[in-house]
């Protein structure tokens, strides 16, 4: 809580000063041998986090864009391909694509989840396309080019229905690369593989964000790709480095996209209590669950099937009327976001590539009804039950859009319990 009472969106001044020493200590090693790019801090990170999502290689890289933009330049995506992925994201996904000269396009989201439908891409891939031959590959109707890439996007700290998706990327030969931007240490569990996965270690290669407001946040900005292909890997140090293989040695024409050294060292850090804060965002959610569990119908909450494991960057509810709500915390001075409030298709940025509203109509329903409460690992059990109880009066009687409404709001103890959610 702020001096003055109010609960922010999120708290990231507590959360740095827990460990400002340790963080000082980053910024004092790194004055003393003026390693400020690349060096020892970044190389240890890259293997810290690679062991972290359980994968070969990582990559450290300047954001999360240039994560997803550099995954895609070397895992092959060429000039005019399509690359598919959701609507509902943050628009450094699409923008990545484009950068890397393909062209966006979008199939629609599983309403519980809010992660790409595998059904949805399959009826794409089936429908939507035409098969080619020559390539091996599917042509997209709309967009007349071929569909090489596939982005799912782990949403809210939760990982999108990977199985499916995959299988669909063997038999379309696509590229997999996931948007794990939002998602440090959420794990899914593969039947195929019948063991628990962490985010960034199922596709081709993964991209993280480490923005400041991330699960695990910089000082600043940086990203990192992860993967277990070791080709892949090598491809992406050149891309971040100017295309060199060694100093002026350039066998490739690249970008400046390399991760700072001071950043990868507050990383590493940080890297150390990302287990507990993810388990305390965890406990945050069965907090939030327990304290809304008899408003079901008048705030959907975030659902979790049996094969997820989230991480809860975000602790996103629906309700069918957000305006008037969003505005009564905010008078009670409780901070709250919305994660996305247009879809992407239907953004201004993206008006020549056609969309209509009503193409993607799940997406386009949440991005009206989502709205995102405090959740933090340092947020406490008493500003969590004025969240609700805010949430709760603020509700209108009666029924509206499909939610139903209650009057009255009835609230338990905030307590530790089991995930019940499947
Ligand atoms: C889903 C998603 N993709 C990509 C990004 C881009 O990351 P960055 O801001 O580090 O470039 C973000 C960060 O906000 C994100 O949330």
């Amino acid at each position: 809580m702020t001096d003055d009472g109010k609960i922010p969106f999120v708290d990231l001044v507590t959360h740095h000063l827990e460990i400002e020493e340790e963080l000082v200590s980053v910024f004092r090693s790194a004055l003393k041998t003026a390693g400020f790019v690349g060096g020892p801090m970044v190389e240890d990170f890259e293997r810290e986090f690679a062991q972290f999502c359980r994968v070969h290689y990582c990559v450290g890289v300047g954001s999360g864009t240039d994560a997803l933009r550099f995954a895609l330049i070397a895992a092959g995506v060429q000039a005019g391909d399509t690359v598919v992925t959701v609507p509902n994201t943050f628009i450094a996904t699409t923008e990545a694509i484009s950068q890397a000269g393909a062209r966006p396009d979008f199939v629609d989201i599983d309403e519980r989840t809010y992660t790409m439908d595998p059904e949805k891409l399959r009826a794409y891939l089936e429908t939507d396309c035409t098969p080619d031959r020559k390539t091996g590959r599917v042509v997209s109707k709309r967009t007349g080019s071929p569909v090489t890439t596939v982005i799912p996007v782990h949403l809210y700290g939760q990982m999108a229905d990977m199985d499916p998706i995959l299988d669909l990327a063997t038999q379309y030969n696509l590229i997999v690369i996931e948007d794990a931007c939002q998602a440090h240490g959420a794990e899914y569990f593969s039947s195929k593989q019948n063991r628990w996965m962490r985010a960034g270690s199922m596709g081709h290669a993964a991209s993280f964000s480490f923005y400041p407001g991330k699960n695990l946040g910089a000082c600043g900005e940086a990203g990192a790709v992860t993967t277990n292909d070791q080709e892949l890997a090598e491809r992406i140090r050149m891309l971040r480095d100017h295309g060199q293989v060694r100093k002026y040695h350039h066998d490739i024409e690249g970008y400046n996209g390399r991760l700072d050294a001071i950043q990868a060292g507050v990383l590493r850090v940080k890297l150390r209590h990302l287990a507990m804060w993810n388990e305390q965002r965890r406990e945050r959610a069965r907090g939030y669950d327990e304290l809304f569990a008899d408003a079901e119908g008048t705030v959907i909450l975030p659902h979790v099937p049996s094969w997820s494991r989230p991480v809860y960057h975000l602790y996103v509810v629906r309700v069918a009327d957000r305006e008037p709500l969003q505005k009564d915390l905010a008078a009670a001075g409780i901070g709250t976001g919305i994660h996305y409030p247009i879809p992407l298709h239907l953004a201004k940025a993206y008006e020549a590539l056609g969309f209509r509203p009503g193409d993607f109509p799940v997406a386009e329903q949440a991005a009206s009804q989502v709205l995102s409460l405090p959740m933090y690992p340092e947020l406490s059990p008493e500003q969590q039950r004025r969240v609700a109880t805010a949430v709760l009066q603020s509700m209108p009687v009666g029924e509206s859009g499909g939610l139903r409404y209650r009057s009255e709001p009835r609230l338990r103890p905030v307590g530790r319990q089991q995930m019940r959610r499947v």
